[in-house]
Formats: structure tokens, sequence, C-alpha cells
């Protein structure tokens, strides 16, 4: 295994140096090699430095929540000026809490390339171009989704084995796939309309929270929070897509119209939001029943699996709702005890955005030979299923 990589990455070499747009300009040797990831695809500008041997050497953030939360939800142009401001200070930051040097100790340099927010992706890509260029070193550009997905093999004490099955949830997507590899994904379901993520902001911002503050804050966390104190049973909302057969049978997902039921709950009852008990009732009816749409959807692609013949190590479950505790737990009876494996989420800050899930997905895809050239542009709109073709 260990000869078919070296081949690989060693005949990828060959092919980069063959072609001057290409970033690589001198094969690493090292052993182990160590990884610089930048993330700046929505409002988190993070940075972090992990090496092949599964070390996260540093880590550096900066949040943004302040800037976004007098408008509701993210503002992109804030956004990516915010980066713009930030990202050279957070780069620094991180190479100096691992005292490292870049020229001489970072081997590859790893940057969300998509999708997300254009111009924040362009923020980041353009740094990490210029830094790999300026440096010499290869460049990869990271799927940002493939990067939750994969930070599951980082954070546990041994590598969760491929194939497995991963729900990633996150402010832009959801999505159920079954991991075969890295960079190779089989997609079963996704949202056909508002992500988790955005209902609970949604949601959040109806009930008028106020954003939790700090790493692993804002809308969607202090929903769950108010949730906890509410009474899941105090009103009755529909399951999305169970009324309709087909819709029921598929594995893709529905958010938009548990959105419209809580409104409309709250106009037909006359509901008084100012009332804090009325508010975390809704907050758990809300969570109650989007945890039991995931589980619906999920089960659905354990079957699928199971008629397919794929044998799952486990059920990966990343992004930032992921975070969320009363989702783990849900999703944890589901895997262990009717499917008998184990539910494995990263711990919740690397589930909400940040630079080490970059770095870790550049380690795993450089492994395996896949490195970019110098040109790549940024895409917003990437689907996980063309990775790999
Ligand atoms: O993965 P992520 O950090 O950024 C994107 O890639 O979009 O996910 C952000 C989303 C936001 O919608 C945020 O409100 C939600 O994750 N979120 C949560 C929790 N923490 C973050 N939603 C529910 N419960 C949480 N504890
Ligand atoms: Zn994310």
């Amino acid at each position: 295994m260990m000869l078919i990589i070296l081949k690989h990455v060693r005949n990828n070499i060959y092919r980069l140096r063959r072609s001057r747009n290409y970033s690589i300009l001198s094969p690493v040797t090292k052993s182990p090699f160590t990884v610089l990831g930048i993330e700046t695809s929505c409002d988190d500008t993070g940075v972090a430095i992990v090496n092949s041997d599964r070390q996260i050497i540093s880590e550096a953030i900066h949040l943004q929540q302040q800037l976004h939360e007098p408008y509701g939800g993210v503002v992109p142009n804030l956004a990516m000026s915010s980066h713009q401001q930030h990202l050279p200070l957070v780069i620094r930051e991180a190479l100096d809490k691992a005292n490292l040097d870049i020229a001489r100790d970072i081997d590859v340099v790893a940057v969300t390339r998509g999708p997300g927010l254009p111009a924040c992706l362009g923020n980041g890509l353009s740094a990490g171009k210029a830094l790999a260029a300026a440096l010499r070193k290869p460049l990869i550009g990271v799927h940002h989704m493939e990067a939750h997905a994969l930070t599951a093999r980082l954070t546990q004490p041994t590598p969760v084995p491929f194939p497995f099955l991963t729900l990633l949830i996150s402010g832009g997507h959801t999505l159920i796939l079954v991991a075969h590899g890295v960079n190779h994904y089989t997609q079963l379901g996704t949202t056909v309309d508002d992500s988790i993520g955005e209902a609970y902001d949604k949601i959040s911002r109806l009930l008028k929270l106020p954003w939790l503050k700090g790493r692993g804050g804002g809308p969607g966390a202090a929903l769950e929070r108010v949730a906890e104190k509410g009474d899941p049973k105090k009103y009755k909302v529909p399951i999305p897509m169970t009324k309709d057969k087909h819709r029921k049978e598929a594995m893709d997902l529905s958010f938009s119209g548990l959105k419209t039921s809580i409104s409309t709950l709250i106009k037909n009852n006359d509901l008084d939001l100012d009332d804090e008990i009325v508010k975390r009732d809704l907050a758990s009816v809300f969570q109650k029943t989007a945890i039991t749409h995931l589980t619906d959807k999920l089960e659905l692609a354990f079957r699928w699996c199971r008629e397919k013949d794929i044998t799952l190590t486990a059920l990966v479950v990343s992004g930032g709702v992921a975070s969320n505790k009363s989702i783990r737990s849900s999703l944890e009876s589901l895997a262990t005890e009717r499917y008998n494996i184990p539910l494995i989420c990263p711990p919740p800050h690397l589930c909400t955005d940040n630079g080490v899930m970059v770095a870790w997905a550049g380690v795993e895809r450089f492994r395996i030979g896949l490195v970019d050239e110098y040109i790549i542009d940024h895409l917003p709109r990437w689907p996980i299923t063309t990775l790999g073709s």
C-alpha cells in the first residue's frame, strides 16, 4: 500500500515538474510533512499547522460574530473585509505559536477553495496561492465539506477507516454521504431548500435570541441553549417530508417548511415571543422536529448501505451544527443501538469552521499525491461529488 502511495506521489511530482502551472517545484520527501491550512469560506478566519503524524501543532482563529450579530446573519461584504484585514495576522499568529519558520518548516500550503462566499474564498485563496508560489511549496485547494468530513480522521485516537457514512450539517449544507476514501464520495441526500444551519439561524432570529458569544457561539448555539430548558412536546408541528410517500422515501432533506410551521404556529396561537417559557418551548419543538427529520433520513441511508453491501465503519457527523449536544446524543443512539457502529464527531470547536480541518485535509490529499496548480480559481458552488472526476 505504502509503495502504491509513494509511486502515486512520485508520478504526480514528475507530472507537476513538467507543467509550469503546477505549484510544486521540489518534491517533499520529509516524514512527517507539515501543512499550513487557511480557512476563509464564511465568517471565521482560521489558520492552523498540522503534520502528517496527526499532530495539531498550532491554531489561530479570528471570529466575526460581533460584526454580524447586529444584522442577524453573516453579511458577505463585511465578512470579506474582515478576512482581508485579519488573515495576515492570523497566519502570523499560527506560525508564532508553533515557533516555526514558514520557509524552512512548512512543506505544503492548503487553503479552502470552495464552496462558500465568493469574495471570502477569494481572499484566503489569494493569500494561500501567493504564499505557496513565493515559497515554492505545493498548493492544495481544499473542498470545505470534505475538510469537515475528514476532520474525524484526525481527532480520533486512530483514523476512522473508510467507508463511513457521514452527515455534514453546517450553515451552507446538509449532506448525507458515503465516504469511500479521500476525494471519493457518494451523495445519498442533500437539502432541497434551506440547510439545517440556516433553519437554526432563522428560528433563532425569529425568537430574537442574542447570539452565544465566543468560539462555538452564534445564533444556532443560542437556540440550542434555550431549547435545553423547553418542552419539546408543548406544540405539534409536522415532521418535514412525511406527508408525501415519494418525499418520505427519498434521502433528501428539507428545512424551509419547518421554519414556516413554527412561524404559523406563533401566528395562529398568538404566542407571546417576549415570554421566556414560550421561547424555550418553541426552540425545543423546533429542535426535536429537526432531529427527528435527520434521524428518519439517516435510517434510510443506513438501509441503502445495507442493501448495497457497504460495510460501514462509523457514522461521522461534522460541520458547525454537529457541535449541538442534543443532535449528537440522538444520533449516537441511532448509530450504536440500531446499527452497531460508533458515532464519531470531532470536538465541538473543530466542528465549526477552523483552520485545522483545512490543514488536515491538505495532509490527507497530499499523501495521495493530490496537489493543485497556482492558477486555480475559487469555486463558490462546488458539488462534493465532482471530487475525483
Ligand atoms: O460549519 P459552520 O461553522 O460554517 C459553515 O460552513 O456554514 O456552520 C455554521 C452553522 C451556523 O448555522 C451556526 O448557527 C450553526 O452551524 N451552529 C449550530 C451550533 N453551533 C453552530 N447549530 C445548532 N447548534 C449548535 N450548537
Ligand atoms: Zn463549515
